[in-house]
């Protein structure tokens, strides 16, 4: 199976629990104030999943255009927000004209693509003014960005690879983007909503927990025994360019 078909898999599976699992995440992060929109701009997310992240932008923007390889996400997302279009295509190939979309977007999702190039380069053709790419970070020791991805990937078979800081910027330049600002922000979240019981199959929990207990530790996510259950540390990284 191609990866893409993974993705679609992995989502079709997890599109009815996805958006009360993950509502909320970004509700710290200042995202509107940092992507320096006005009103009346257009918005589209790339990857857009059953909208969390275009649902920030509802009060500013004139349109939320939401794009995903995974319909059953899409029809998730267009029954939490009204007004919502919703677009079944890949991040590579976007069915927009350039320079057609105020702000391009992607959230949480080029840690499930393998070549994000492609989808950077087709995000910057689209964008009339600015791209804005959110996605959770690795420490830059490579050895913790082995363990994260393994550790990742026994969670989610959709994983592809969680970055370092340095890598993102590298693939902004290669992509011929201007950086404007770039923000990392932490938060402490738990073991147990990460791999929700409701959405994850029994066996991946008890193979992430199990990692967890004797290699947590390698990750660079600080993991922290809590009762029953642990506490890490997610750092997601916000970069906004031109
Ligand atoms: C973790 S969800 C993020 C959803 C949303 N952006 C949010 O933050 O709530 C990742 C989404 O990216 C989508 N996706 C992954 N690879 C893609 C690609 N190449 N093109 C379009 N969508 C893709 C998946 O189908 C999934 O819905």
């Amino acid at each position: 199976m191609d990866h893409r078909s993974v993705v679609r898999k992995e989502f079709e599976r997890a599109a009815s629990t996805f958006g009360d699992r993950t509502q909320g995440r970004f509700g710290h992060m200042e995202v509107v104030a940092f992507s320096r929109v006005r009103s009346g701009t257009s918005v589209m997310d790339v990857g857009a999943g059953t909208g969390n992240f275009l649902a920030l932008f509802g009060e500013q923007a004139q349109a939320l255009i939401a794009v995903d390889l995974t319909p059953a996400m899409l029809y998730e997302g267009r029954k939490r927000l009204d007004g919502l279009w919703a677009v079944v295509a890949d991040g590579a190939l976007l069915p927009f004209a350039a320079a057609s979309i105020d702000l391009v977007t992607c959230a949480q999702m080029l840690h499930h693509v393998e070549e994000p190039l492609e989808i950077i380069k087709e995000m910057k053709r689209v964008a009339a003014l600015r791209v804005l790419i959110v996605d959770q970070v690795a420490t830059e020791d490579e050895a913790e960005i082995d363990a994260m991805n393994e550790l990742e990937k026994l969670r989610d078979p959709s994983h592809a690879l969680s970055r370092p800081p340095s890598a993102f910027r590298k693939l902004l330049s290669d992509a011929g983007l201007e950086l404007i600002d770039e923000r990392i922000v932490s938060s402490r979240d738990t073991l147990s909503k990460w791999m929700w019981p409701g959405e994850f199959p029994v066996d991946r929990i008890e193979a992430v927990h199990d990692f967890v207990e004797h290699r947590g530790n390698e990750t660079g996510m600080e993991f922290e025994p809590s009762g029953n259950d642990y506490d890490f540390t997610r750092r997601r990284m916000m970069l906004l360019a031109r």
